[in-house]
């Protein structure tokens, strides 16, 4: 019997590349950098299933010139804005991402951006190694407390329960807002849920945990920094396109929030000349939310796992519904 032919987009550990290369004619585009969009084109033609990342655009142009072979598209993330989720349903492809095992890592990293904007980390390091450490003042490199402050979660799915369990040892209390009330996620993490202007005005650190879509799209708006306190923080690791940048600029210039910490932007990599990095008021990491061996090498593997039981005929352990 012929083996099933795939596409893979990136370089890949060896745990998640083996069974693909054993069990599939595969179309591998060994390389950190990304492939090239008419490579991708053309190789993708009589695909059976793609393995692609959150760089690869999954649209019609594309599934167009995959051609009616194609049963799966596997990518090694939990977002899938990057997807056009109709365009696969209209031609029965499915859909398989990582929910879970990236759950943990990427709340702690948001946690810990928390803590770097909050207590202003890298401002701190910076002036250390610039030589610009003055001698011990009362006021120098204040920040703000997490203990005892109320943080808002807008997006209590998995990554957003976690972040809340693992703020609970700094003893806030917790708001958290999204499309429906999710009382036993709630209730297991304490939290309470706000309508999104309560939360806006009411929290001292405003943590986005939603996903991408077209209800979440540019939500930090200038309106929304003008719900905010003036000492809030916002802290962003879902996806760049929830915040609109330049109101996000004007807010941290204007002082309508204190701070921002952000793993993701639009576009990424965000320009080093971008005027959100010349801020010393907003931290930004390169979007390494999930980014641990162990947990990059559990992605990996798992969009090996859905990509083989797409083109196998079997149930993928991650569908997207
Ligand atoms: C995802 O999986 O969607 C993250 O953004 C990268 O880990």
């Amino acid at each position: 019997m012929s083996k099933p032919t795939v596409v893979v987009t990136r370089q890949l550990p060896p745990a998640a590349l083996n069974p693909i290369l054993e069990r599939c004619d595969a179309r591998y585009w060994d390389s950190e950098e990304p492939i090239e969009r008419g490579t991708l084109l053309e190789w993708v033609q009589g695909a059976d299933g793609l393995y692609c990342l959150l760089t690869d655009t999954v649209d019609d142009e594309l599934l167009n010139a995959a051609g009616p072979g194609l049963r799966v598209v596997a990518t090694m993330s939990v977002g899938y804005d990057h997807v056009d989720v109709a365009a696969l349903r209209k031609r029965g492809i499915i859909l398989g991402n990582t929910p879970g095992v990236l759950t943990e890592t990427t709340a702690e990293l948001a946690v810990a951006l928390l803590l770097a904007t909050a207590r202003r980390l890298p401002e701190g390091t910076h002036a250390v190694e610039s030589g610009t450490w003055p001698i011990w003042r009362p006021m120098w490199m204040t920040g703000r407390d997490i203990h005892g402050s109320t943080v808002g979660i807008v997006g209590l799915g998995r990554i957003g329960a976690a972040f809340a369990r693992m703020l609970g040892g700094f003893g806030c209390r917790i708001l958290y807002t999204g499309p429906n009330e999710k009382p036993e996620a709630a209730q297991a993490v304490n939290a309470t849920f706000a309508p999104m202007d309560a939360l806006l005005q009411e929290s001292d650190f405003v943590a986005v945990h939603c996903p991408l879509n077209e209800q979440t799209r540019a939500l930090f708006s200038t309106e929304a920094f003008g719900k905010m306190k003036a000492t809030a923080v916002l802290i962003n690791t879902s996806r760049g396109g929830v915040v609109d940048q330049d109101a996000l600029y004007q807010a941290l210039v204007q002082g309508e929030i204190a701070a921002a910490g952000l793993d993701v932007t639009d576009p990424e990599p965000l320009p080093a000349d971008h005027p959100l990095v010349s801020l010393e008021n907003c931290v930004i990491l390169p979007h390494i939310g999930s980014a641990t061996v162990a947990t990059r090498t559990k992605m990996a593997v798992m969009t090996t796992e859905n990509l083989l039981a797409g083109v196998e005929g079997r149930p993928l352990p991650n569908q997207v519904d």
